[in-house]
């Protein structure tokens, strides 16, 4: 099937069925990142009125986190309608507006589809609490009656993700799943229905044009609920092998493989990468091109600012990858993480025994009031510079998320009353939530809001007033900002990626990380405070000003034409 739409896609991105695999995908959270209207609220329009802005960084496609109507229980992710736009962001015209600007200026769209639940305003739970128990319309969702007198006890004692149970009871006593918040109920992808409505989703947004879908929480659609469910006890304990009850199940892409026969039959097959919180070994099943084609590698976005951690997960990364035919991902930052810039400005986490670190996402540190005196915000911009710009080189797509650019660092200053984020009251304050990095960006040093369209005190969360310094205005004149280095490194990233080989240079130092890429590019990360001496060569771009010819302690440089291999010994 090809679309009229397709036919007719306006703009200039030239057909590729392969443009994903090395793609620079930059995200925003349209609530947060421009607002035309006034309210304090981003939309579609100031979206559109900034795609110059995103031109002039050099993405090539952008991913759109839910804008969907919602009551924003979940940011957006507790979705009410899963084929409109949010009547606070705008409308459907709007949205064919950007989707036309975003194409003119060469730029793809990539769209956030959430399948694994939809809010509890959607008209299919609507029509489900009031058809009552036994109903069809209940079968589109996971009901079940609880156990005890009167049926009070929950089916079974599972936690949801975001904190406190996992099951909620309706007025007529049954019981209904919700992995994520309360307002967030579990869809039922056993049922028919389920499965054929999503497919037209996916037409529906194809048709207009939309060039991917990033699926949400891509690992937990399906589930196998047998009677009886284990405890969450024994739920913990059970191997995710394909076969766990609620988690990365092997039949989840059987319902993938009926996605990708739709996406391909696009003209420019649509592409679709996967948020799988799944086993390193796993992934590749979600990248496989018979299922969703690519999958989110977090691996990077977990490691610490450290040399060894670094290359462990690009070799390991690198070969899962070449397992699926896929390529590979790099994330440092999203919405659901603590800034990048923060995590490496704040004291080394100590390690679980998994190896991850204690404090994942700097949120004990956010937890404990985000103190200042913690914080080496200049030491983090420096690390996430150098983090950033070796990402940048590497082989597969990178994923940037809106505000890293402007080197933003989390805003740790929110009060209870202004937090929005579910986490936070469902964890009863032990997470702080999400709201720190989802603060809307600041455009204009000098006008109210900076520049995001609305006075600073009808902004939806709140601005701090170090943002000024950070603002697209105070860094467009200066050579060294961040965003004239993303700037910079985008623009030749286009010439550096071409084959998507790697291979590594001995430096001698355990701190020091040396790759080549193809048509002679070297670079070179500095994970260390001594300087690292160079070769003769080009440099190209750097995160921090060389030292001589050295490259300076936690930092990246790019190199063209080096004539022999740099290194301490000369
Ligand atoms: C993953 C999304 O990235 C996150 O923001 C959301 O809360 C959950 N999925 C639930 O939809």
């Amino acid at each position: 099937m090809t679309s009229t739409a397709d036919a007719a896609a306006p703009g200039d991105v030239a057909p590729s069925a392969t443009w994903w695999r090395q793609a620079l995908v930059y995200q925003i959270y349209p609530r947060s990142f421009a607002d035309s209207g006034g309210d304090g609220l981003g939309d579609l329009p100031g979206i559109t009125s900034r795609v110059g802005y995103l031109a002039e960084l050099g993405v090539d496609a952008v991913w759109l986190s839910p804008f969907y109507p919602s009551a924003l229980a979940d940011g957006g992710y507790d979705v009410d309608d899963y084929r409109d736009v949010d009547p606070r962001l705008g409308t459907l015209d709007d949205f064919d507006r950007l989707v036309c600007a975003l194409h003119a200026a060469g730029i793809r769209l990539v769209v956030d589809i959430v399948p694994n639940h939809t809010s509890n305003r959607h008209e299919w739970f609507r029509e489900a609490l009031a058809a009552g128990p036994g109903t069809p319309a209940r079968e589109r969702y996971i009901f079940r009656d609880g156990s005890g007198p009167d049926g009070a006890t929950p089916p079974s004692d599972w936690v949801s993700l975001f904190g406190g149970p996992a099951w909620e009871r309706v007025p007529d006593g049954q019981w209904y799943l919700h992995h994520f918040a309360v307002e967030q109920p579990d869809l039922n992808w056993a049922n028919a229905q389920v499965r054929a409505d999503f497919l037209d989703t996916l037409r529906f947004w194809s048709d207009r044009g939309v060039d991917g879908f990033r699926v949400d929480v891509a690992h937990m659609l399906t589930k196998d609920l047998s009677e009886p469910l284990p405890s969450q006890t024994e739920l913990d304990a059970m191997p995710v092998d394909g076969l766990h009850p609620t988690r990365d199940r092997d039949d989840v892409h059987e319902v993938y493989a009926e996605w990708r026969t739709l996406l391909n039959s696009y003209d420019t097959p649509r592409a679709a990468v996967a948020e799988a919180w799944v086993d390193p070994g796993r992934v590749s099943r979600y990248a496989h091109p018979t299922s969703l084609g690519q999958a989110f590698n977090f691996d990077l976005l977990l490691a610490d600012f450290d040399a060894a951690q670094f290359r462990q997960v690009i070799t390991d990364s690198l070969a899962l990858a070449a397992r699926s035919g896929s390529s590979s991902t790099w994330v440092l930052s999203n919405h659901d993480v603590v800034r990048h810039a923060t995590r490496y400005g704040l004291p080394a986490p100590g390690r679980l025994p998994d190896g991850l670190p204690a404090d994942r996402h700097g949120r004990q540190w956010l937890l404990s009031g985000g103190p200042e005196s913690a914080l080496d915000r200049t030491g983090g911009l420096r690390r996430a510079r150098a983090a950033t710009l070796l990402m940048l080189a590497l082989p597969g797509s990178a994923y940037l998320y809106q505000g890293e650019e402007l080197g933003l660092h989390e805003v740790a200053d929110i009060t209870p009353e202004q937090r929005q984020d579910p986490t936070f009251v469902r964890s009863a304050g032990v997470d702080v939530g999400r709201d720190g990095c989802r603060v809307p960006l600041p455009w204009d040093a000098e006008a109210p809001g900076y520049g995001f369209g609305a006075p600073r005190e009808q902004v939806h969360l709140p601005q701090p007033e170090w943002f000024a310094e950070h603002a697209v205005s105070a860094q467009e004149g200066d050579p060294e900002s961040t965003l004239n280095l993303y700037r910079a490194a985008l623009r030749l990233r286009r010439r550096l990626q071409t084959d998507e080989e790697l291979e590594w240079v001995e430096t001698g130092r355990d701190d020091v990380l040396h790759f080549t890429r193809p048509g002679g590019w070297h670079v070179v990360t500095n994970f260390g405070t001594d300087p690292y001496p160079l070769g003769e060569g080009r440099v190209v771009v750097a995160s921090a000003p060389l030292e001589g010819t050295a490259v300076a302690g936690e930092s990246t440089v790019w190199l063209t034409g080096l004539n022999r291999s740099p290194g301490p010994a000369r």
